[in-house]
């Protein structure tokens, strides 16, 4: 599994600490607002995991999941939710966590879905951003890091569902998924 990545980009030191930093700024604009923390499965699970233990405040979870249609590297914008919420948003300020924004197609679709749901305030925390690829005008309210157009694992992200377990993120060689 190691020897498929080419690059490590960021350390488990360096992923917590910035975990810690973001989970600190919540914690203070969500004082008193009970938000519903929302996990986009399954590439933002261990994201969350750790990110919830970083606020402080009373919250909720929640998890959904969603497929894009398109090949594994690359997102179609046509989405379909496989698992939905358990709760209504309705009302509720919302916190969407997501593992990564690239083109921002499956971001979008999700917003939409929720605001049609009447949710009080929406929003997203993405621990990566691939600006570069963004095909529609979406920033993440709150973000990790911002890394260059490279696919990368680890930390919950896959590639055909491998690598999730890794504790750091790299940069996957690209000669693992180009053939
Ligand atoms: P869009 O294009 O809709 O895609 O913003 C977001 C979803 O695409 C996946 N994705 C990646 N997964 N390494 C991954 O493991 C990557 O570099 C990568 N780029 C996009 C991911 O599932 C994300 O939620
Ligand atoms: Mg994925």
């Amino acid at each position: 599994m190691l020897n498929d990545i080419q690059e490590v980009l960021y350390s488990e030191e360096e992923l917590q600490a910035k975990v810690a930093e973001l989970g600190a700024q919540l914690s203070v604009e969500y004082a008193d607002k009970n938000p519903l923390v929302i996990c986009v499965l399954k590439g933002a699970f261990i994201f969350m995991s750790d990110l919830v233990q970083n606020i402080t405040v009373p919250l909720e979870l929640d998890f959904m999941a969603v497929s894009s249609y398109g090949s594994s590297t690359k997102s179609s914008g046509v989405v379909k939710i496989l698992k939905d919420l358990d709760v209504p948003v309705e009302g509720r300020h919302v916190i969407i966590v997501e593992d990564i924004i690239d083109s921002g197609l499956t971001l979008s679709y999700l917003i939409d879905v929720l605001e049609r749901r009447n949710a009080l305030s929406i929003a997203v925390v993405a621990l990566f951003d691939k600006p570069k690829r963004r095909t529609v005008d979406l920033e993440p309210d709150y973000k990790g890091f911002t890394i260059p157009d490279e696919f990368v694992v680890g930390y919950g992200l896959d590639y055909a569902e491998k690598y999730r377990n890794l504790p750091f993120v790299g940069i996957l060689k690209p000669e693992i998924y180009s053939h």
